[in-house]
């Protein structure tokens, strides 16, 4: 089983690709899902700014396309904390990724999804 440590390496690696010329922010995201795959993503910011897509959503959607439908949980790297955006959230309450362990002051911590969208809105019953 994949430690949050090993986890949150391939986030900081991901970020490497990440493109981000209009705020220098470079984030990467790393999804573990119950097959035991790990999709990676980067942030990906356009010169139409709200067009810009983070890690987040970029490595949901590189699983969700390659047919995974269960996740465990997301490591989200950035050089300073980076609080996933309520989007971001909104996305992954959808496919219920229950954990979201992010970089605090350099330390690994993990938050529940309820902890960071309560009251989230959901149709699927
Ligand atoms: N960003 C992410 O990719 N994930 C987060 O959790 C926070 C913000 C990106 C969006 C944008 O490219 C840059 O960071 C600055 O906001």
């Amino acid at each position: 089983m994949m430690t949050d440590a090993e986890l949150m390496a391939a986030a900081e690696m991901a970020s490497r690709n990440g493109y981000a010329p209009y705020s220098g922010f470079l984030v990467g995201a790393a999804l573990l899902c119950r097959s035991g795959a790990v999709y990676t993503g980067a942030n990906m910011e356009n010169a139409s700014y709200p067009a810009g897509i983070c890690a987040e959503s970029s490595a949901l959607s590189a699983a969700v396309s390659a047919g995974e439908r269960e996740f465990c949980k997301i490591a989200v790297w950035a050089e300073k904390t980076a609080w996933p955006c309520g989007i971001c959230r909104q996305r992954l309450l959808e496919f219920d990724v229950k954990e979201i362990v992010l970089l605090r002051d350099g330390r690994i911590e993990s938050f529940t999804i309820e902890e960071l969208l309560p009251h989230g809105f959901r149709l699927k019953i």
